[in-house]
């Protein structure tokens, strides 16, 4: 999300955002592990115990690889260790002295542990922190910030099927891990993918709101939690929006026309129908992504019919300030888009184009344009390296070409 101020109408969006903590609906022992858990910033680790290994006690991700390397390998290639990439980062360079306040909002999502703050409040005032770790900073949604609480490793319950450990506690590495289901369930991710019901909404809707639309959801109703889809088997993966798989898993798409042949002078009438079959909220979540149909009419050597091409797009748009929502056309769970193509054919040897195209960082390529162009500061060389990427991360998820004349 992006909460630049200088994009924003003053601080009073930050004053809105609140705490992401949703209400209710939890067992209440869960809640209260999840407040715990997910205080901001995460309360220093102070001193590990002192009979510990320098690797049990590093927060490194290469050093939990040590020993859990398949989650390193999978959380690796995941946008949870980008969080702290060019786009975030480059814009962090101004803000840390320009509006410290936003710095510290935008750390508490995308680097949330007290290692990754580089400053502190000491009687008011912004200090250097003396626990700073530039490069666990740098890792972004590092392991610990999830596990690792006063050093204590926190995890989900065993595996069903699963040995029971009889070692003692303290005689395991990292003296053992404590176990509760709230890991396996939808609330822990909320504190980073949905608002407080008094954050930040335009149009009466919230610029946050994934765990309200997966609690409408069929998903949900089959007790579906947001680790089932992303991360299936428990793996680190965390793929969505810039995934083609994921993506093509959570919806079905039809392309039908009318007649089964036509002649010139008929009109044609087509519908593409993109339905919302594996998405656990709604398609796309967020405001940045945006989804595009389009149909166009070729001739017999391929080339397009001049004028012939339409679109539709499947996404909530919002204006680069986030003042005003210009359109949402997302897809609920369970729900479907529909849009029909009508043109009158003029002579023989047309066929019909369908793709569907998604573009995830649709939002973040006319920020990163725009900020550029009143000003990056030093932060400018990482913000077109992140604006080049928003621009490649596009895809296409469905062709189709019907023989029409
Ligand atoms: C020296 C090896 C070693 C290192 C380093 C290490 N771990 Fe572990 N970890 C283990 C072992 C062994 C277990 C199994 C303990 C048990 O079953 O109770 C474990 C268990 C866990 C679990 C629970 C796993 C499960 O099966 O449910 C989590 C979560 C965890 N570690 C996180 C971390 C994190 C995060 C780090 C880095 C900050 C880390 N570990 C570093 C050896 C290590
Ligand atoms: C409540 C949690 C939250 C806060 C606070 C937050 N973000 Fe994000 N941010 C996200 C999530 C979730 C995504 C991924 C979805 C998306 O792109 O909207 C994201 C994506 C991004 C991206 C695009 C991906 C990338 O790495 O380039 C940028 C840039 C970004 N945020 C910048 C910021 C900045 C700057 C701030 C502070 C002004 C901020 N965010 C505050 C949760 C947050
Ligand atoms: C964004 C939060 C997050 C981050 C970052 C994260 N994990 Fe996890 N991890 C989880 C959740 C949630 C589960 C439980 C998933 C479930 O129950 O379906 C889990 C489960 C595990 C398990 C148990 C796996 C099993 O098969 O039982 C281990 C071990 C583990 N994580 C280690 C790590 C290591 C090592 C890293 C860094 C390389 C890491 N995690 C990063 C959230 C996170
Ligand atoms: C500490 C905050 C935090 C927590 C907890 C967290 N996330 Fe995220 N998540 C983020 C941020 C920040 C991003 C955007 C990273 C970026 O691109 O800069 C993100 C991105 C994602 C994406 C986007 C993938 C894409 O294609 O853009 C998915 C999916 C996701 N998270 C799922 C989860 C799930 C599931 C959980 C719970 C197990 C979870 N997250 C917990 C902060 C968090
Ligand atoms: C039934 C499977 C399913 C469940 C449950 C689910 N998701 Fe997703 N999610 C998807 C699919 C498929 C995509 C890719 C399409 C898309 O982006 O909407 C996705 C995309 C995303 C994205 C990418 C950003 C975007 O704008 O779409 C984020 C972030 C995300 N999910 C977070 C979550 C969180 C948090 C939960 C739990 C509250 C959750 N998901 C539950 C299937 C699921």
């Amino acid at each position: 999300m992006t909460f630049r101020r200088a994009l924003l109408r003053g601080a009073s969006l930050l004053l809105v955002l609140g705490g992401t903590a949703p209400a209710g609906g939890d067992a209440g022992a869960d809640r209260a592990f999840l407040d715990r858990h997910w205080r901001r910033p995460v309360p220093p680790q102070g001193e590990a115990p002192a009979r510990w290994s320098a690797l049990e006690k590093s927060l490194a991700p290469q050093s939990c690889g040590a020993c859990h390397q398949a989650q390193l390998a999978d959380w690796k290639t995941s946008v949870h260790a980008r969080s702290l990439g060019p786009g975030v980062a480059g814009q962090l360079v101004e803000m840390r002295r320009s509006d410290p306040e936003s710095f510290r909002l935008c750390l508490s999502c995308h680097g949330p542990l007290a290692e990754q703050q580089p400053d502190i409040e000491r009687h008011g005032r912004s200090v250097p922190n003396p626990e700073f770790d530039p490069g666990l900073q740098a890792a972004g949604l590092a392991c610990a910030v999830c596990h690792v609480r006063q050093h204590e490793r926190f995890g989900p319950p065993r595996r069903i099927g699963m040995a029971k450990v009889t070692t003692p506690r303290p005689s395991l590495p990292h003296g053992g891990v404590t176990r509760t289901p709230a890991f396996s369930q939808s609330t822990f991710c909320t504190s980073c993918h949905q608002f407080s019901s008094d954050g930040f909404a335009l149009n009466g809707k919230l610029l946050e709101n994934t765990y309200e639309e997966w609690k409408l959801s069929a998903a949900a109703r089959v007790r579906r939690q947001c680790q089932d889809c992303h991360m299936p088997e428990r793996r680190h993966l965390w793929r969505g929006i810039h995934d083609p798989d994921m993506v093509k898993s959570g919806v079905e798409i039809l392309a039908t026309t009318a007649q089964r042949s036509y002649r010139p002078g008929d009109e044609l009438v087509a519908t593409i129908v993109v339905r919302s079959v594996g998405v656990g909220h709604d398609f796309p979540t967020y405001v940045t992504p945006r989804v595009v149909v389009r149909a166009a009419l070729i001739d017999n050597t391929g080339a397009a019919v001049g004028g012939s091409g339409q679109e539709y797009a499947i996404a909530r748009e919002v204006t680069l300030d986030l003042s005003r929502e210009i359109s949402d056309t997302r897809i609920p769970p369970g729900g479907s888009a529909s849009f029909t193509y009508r043109r009158r054919l003029e002579r023989k040897g047309l066929s019909l184009s369908v793709s569907v195209m998604v573009y995830p960082d649709h939002f973040y390529t006319g920020f990163f344009e725009s900020l550029l162009a009143s000003g990056a500061g030093a932060g400018a060389p990482q913000i077109r390296e992140a604006l080049a990427a928003s621009r490649r991360s596009a895809f296409e998820i469905f062709r189709k070409t019907v023989r029409l004349t």
